[in-house]
């Protein structure tokens, strides 16, 4: 049997991870970040496609190709999450299962952090935990995967 297929995408800035306010998200790269997604991967016996994008229009576009494609989809909306009625869209349309994951706790920090619209098409939120809060999200999303396949 071949593999489920777990779309994992980053939104804007997340390629600036490892130089964006440190303090903030940590020292690690993004390449860091899929190095850990990876190993989890390997270890929860899913395929990952690891991806960030600046662009709106890419990320909902990535979202579309999915269907059929993707068994679940891991998301870092970033920016995108506290604006983007457009993303919550397409995360509804492609009726797939979706774990949103934040590295900081957005509710420790400005108010306008706190709403999510992706969170209206999520199954469940990870914050606040770094680079663990992805292992945890793909932990969710496996068992999600193989109870509902
Ligand atoms: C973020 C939190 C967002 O509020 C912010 O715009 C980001 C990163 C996080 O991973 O903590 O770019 O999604």
């Amino acid at each position: 049997m071949t593999a489920p297929l777990i779309a994992v995408f980053n939104g804007p800035n997340l390629n600036l991870l490892g130089l964006r306010e440190p303090e903030i998200y940590g020292i690690q790269t993004l390449d860091d970040l899929e190095a850990v997604c990876v190993e989890a991967a390997e270890r929860l016996g899913i395929a990952i496609d690891f991806r960030q994008t600046n662009s709106e229009g890419e990320l909902i576009s990535w979202v579309h190709e999915c269907r059929g494609r993707a068994a679940g989809i891991v998301i870092n909306p970033a920016g995108y999450s506290h604006t983007s009625i457009a993303l919550m869209d397409a995360l509804a349309a492609v009726d797939l299962p979706v774990v949103e994951v934040h590295l900081s706790n957005i509710h420790q920090r400005e108010t306008f952090r706190h709403h999510s619209y992706v969170s209206v098409a999520a199954r469940g939120v990870i914050c606040g935990f770094g680079f663990t809060g992805y292992r945890l999200a793909l932990d969710a999303i496996a068992e999600i995967v193989e109870q509902e396949s």
